[in-house]
């Protein structure tokens, strides 16, 4: 009983940028975006509306997406921690915003410099201007399997977690496996708690792929009925704050998968590879995606 369709979210320009090395001017991620969104992309986490001092490489995130309102209209949402950040989302008319919660206090502390409850309060705020501005909100909670100070994190605390976002008017959740190291029966089983309670059409699977896992761990989401994943092209991506984590899976692996079996993506596989080549040469980084340099290299 697999999902006919899939709704992919392309987090690469904000989680698969916001952790390398060299950071990409206006004009880059401008084209980058375009770029995925030619390839039938409909969703697409553009930047993220935080601290420069804590995360360079999205500094001109108000300025790309002043410009990307001009382009043809997928999605392009932004993540944003705070109300100075919803105001710069909102000056930049961003037609979608992602907030985020934390599933362990040390690592509340360490991305968002507050605690759990804190995070819930300033999202309550976040969403007030959301609805003030008609603008849908999409929650994270990351570190949903492990934490990489806490260790492991119970799936029960992540459903009280997606519980608040949803009570604070998010329409849809996405479990961030912030450190890459679930696997089929943890995500099985954090899942089945969390489908307790939440519908499966509001939730999504945000898989890091540190260890390997995230396209197993995908497949387990789409026994359980998710039909949103979240991936980066090139298996771009990392936190700065959750040491040695990697990329995202790879939107390129993923819609293999899904081509394979027959599920809806909307995505052109072939013209993917291509941007996943070029921006791994832009960023001097090796190409994560299998899919991507199996059929690069053909
Ligand atoms: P703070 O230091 O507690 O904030 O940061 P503050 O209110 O005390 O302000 C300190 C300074 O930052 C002030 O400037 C503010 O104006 C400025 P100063 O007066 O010192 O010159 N400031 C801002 N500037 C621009 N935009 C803002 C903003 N807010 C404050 N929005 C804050 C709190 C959350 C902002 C900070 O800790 C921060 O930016 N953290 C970075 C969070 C981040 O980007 N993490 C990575 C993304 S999350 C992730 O990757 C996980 C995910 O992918 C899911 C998963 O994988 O599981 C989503
Ligand atoms: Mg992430």
């Amino acid at each position: 009983n697999y999902p006919s369709s899939v709704k992919i979210v392309e987090v690469g320009p904000r989680d698969g940028l916001q952790n390398e090395k060299l950071c990409l001017t206006v004009q880059e991620k401008l084209w980058l975006i375009d770029a995925l969104s030619q390839c039938g992309l409909r969703h697409i986490e553009a930047g993220s509306f935080v601290s420069p001092s804590k995360v360079p490489q999205m500094d001109n995130t108000d300025e790309v997406f002043l410009k990307l309102k001009h382009f043809e209209k997928p999605v392009y949402s932004a993540l944003v921690p705070n109300t100075s950040g919803m105001k710069r989302a909102i000056a930049c008319q961003v037609n979608e915003v992602a907030v985020i919660v934390s599933a362990s206090e040390a690592f509340s502390k360490n991305n968002l410099n507050c605690s759990i409850a804190q995070s819930v309060e300033r999202i309550t705020q976040i969403a007030s201007l959301a609805t003030q501005f008609d603008i849908p909100l999409r929650g994270y909670v990351s570190c949903a399997v492990d934490c990489p100070y806490e260790g492991a994190v119970s799936p029960a605390t992540v459903l009280v977690l997606c519980e608040s976002l949803l009570a604070a008017g998010c329409k849809e959740i996405s479990l961030g496996d912030t450190l890459g190291t679930a696997t089929a029966i943890k995500t099985s089983r954090l899942l089945s708690q969390v489908l307790s309670r939440i519908s499966a059409d509001k939730l999504a699977l945000h898989m890091h792929n540190t260890y390997g896992q995230a396209l197993a761990n995908v497949l387990v989401g789409l026994q359980h009925g998710i039909a949103t994943f979240d991936s980066s092209v090139a298996g771009l991506g990392g936190c700065p704050f959750a040491k040695g984590a990697t990329g995202n899976v790879a939107t390129e692996d993923l819609v293999y998968l899904l081509n394979d079996m027959g599920i809806e993506t909307g995505v052109n596989l072939s013209t993917l590879t291509l941007v996943g080549d070029k921006i791994s040469k832009l960023l001097q980084r090796s190409n994560e995606s299998k899919v991507g340099k199996a059929m690069i290299a053909k």
